[in-house]
């Protein structure tokens, strides 16, 4: 990967070195900085167009909110290959490539909230490092449909998804089936609309802690999945708004109880019965968290190794080293204390007492 890279930046380099060059003298200049370690590029509101291409190529972060770019296609991102974060608020993107990723192998945050996108490509889901997800005000955007066409997802990082507002008014949206996103903790669906909410579209999401929902609405099927949505989110300590749930129904009883500072309650609906195939689903999303996190630990288990390894490496060198050293004034020594172990008779009282010292130590 890393050869492949090397190999293309050399052409990129070599090809378009002079185009290059000149069009990044016409090119607004961003404020390049190590922040917190990390290399990067502040384009913020700077009223760009296209995506830069006179970044530094090992630039980590890049911060391109509110401009007026586009697109993004392919090329901006295989420029650098090294980008972990990269946001992208408050722009006009309608339209991402299914491939614009395929090189982005280091990215952990992409923000993308405030665009006009319609359609996210499937590719986003399978990102291998992606930790966070912001969507947010890009109006009906296809994130159930899309995150269906990225299955099966085998070892997904994304743990907050931020998918508020992208529902137009008097549209609903199907609610997204997160259960290839077991480690998922933070899903913010602020002022949605959902087409028909279930216990079953919880059930996959056993890593959740915080569910933001103030002004979201759904549909139900019947009363009772409303109350059991409650239920069995607050009995997870899961943190969230309690869905607005209809009790009119009659023979309908309230109960409620305090739980992280809210109150929820909950109906005692006749039937009020969790799914077998939902507490299925349930653990087996609980299975593939713990397959994820264990892999993930290995993974670091792993990189210890590997430091571990080059340090006893340099360690051993260092060693052999010294011991060289020492071999080498060991033998100076004796070669030059050889013959003074019979002086010549002329030797001088000095250079005697010299020898004695020597020889004491
Ligand atoms: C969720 O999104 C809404 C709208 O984008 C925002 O106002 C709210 O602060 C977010 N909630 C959390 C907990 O971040
Ligand atoms: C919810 O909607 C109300 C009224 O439209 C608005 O004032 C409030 O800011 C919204 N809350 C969030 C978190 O979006």
């Amino acid at each position: 990967m890393l050869a492949k890279n090397l190999v293309w930046l050399f052409f990129c380099f070599a090809l378009s070195g002079n185009t290059l060059t000149t069009s990044c003298k016409k090119e607004k200049t961003c404020k390049t900085s190590r922040t917190l370690g990390l290399k990067t590029s502040d384009c913020y509101k700077m009223d760009l167009k296209k995506f830069p291409t006179c970044l530094p190529p090992n630039v980590e972060v890049v911060e391109l909110s509110y401009n007026r770019i586009r697109k993004v296609e392919y090329d901006d991102l295989h420029r650098y290959p090294y980008i972990t974060h990269l946001y992208l608020t408050d722009n006009l993107i309608s339209k991402l490539d299914d491939d614009i990723f395929k090189d982005s192998t280091s990215l952990e945050t992409l923000d993308l909230s405030v665009n006009a996108l319609f359609r996210v490509p499937p590719s986003i889901f399978q990102l291998p490092t992606l930790k966070t997800l912001y969507l947010s005000q890009n109006m009906n955007i296809n994130v159930a449909e899309s995150l269906e066409n990225a299955k099966p997802i085998l070892q997904s990082t994304l743990t907050k998804l931020d998918i508020s507002y992208i529902t137009e008014d008097g549209y609903t949206t199907d609610f997204p089936d997160f259960s290839d996103l077991p480690l998922l903790a933070f899903v913010n669906i602020s002022g949605d609309q959902f087409n028909y909410l279930s216990p079953r579209h919880f059930a996959g999401l056993c890593n959740l802690q915080i569910l933001a929902n103030s002004n979201a609405t759904a549909e139900f099927e019947n009363d009772c999945d409303c109350w059991k949505i409650n239920r069995w989110l607050a009995e997870r300590k899961v943190v969230f708004t309690d869905f607005q749930c209809p009790n009119n129904k009659e023979g309908m009883h309230l109960m409620c109880n305090f739980q992280n500072y809210n109150v929820h309650c909950y109906a005692d609906c006749i039937d009020d019965q969790i799914e077998f195939d939902d507490l299925e689903a349930f653990s087996k999303c609980m299975e593939k968290l713990q397959n994820i996190q264990f892999a993930l630990y290995l993974k670091k288990v792993w990189i210890w190794i590997g430091v571990a390894v080059i340090l006893i490496f340099f360690l051993s060198i260092i060693i052999v080293y010294i011991k060289w050293r020492k071999n080498k004034q060991k033998k100076r020594l004796t070669k030059r204390a050889k013959p003074l172990i019979r002086p010549p008779l002329a030797i001088e009282h000095k250079d005697q007492f010299q020898l004695m010292e020597r020889l004491n130590d």
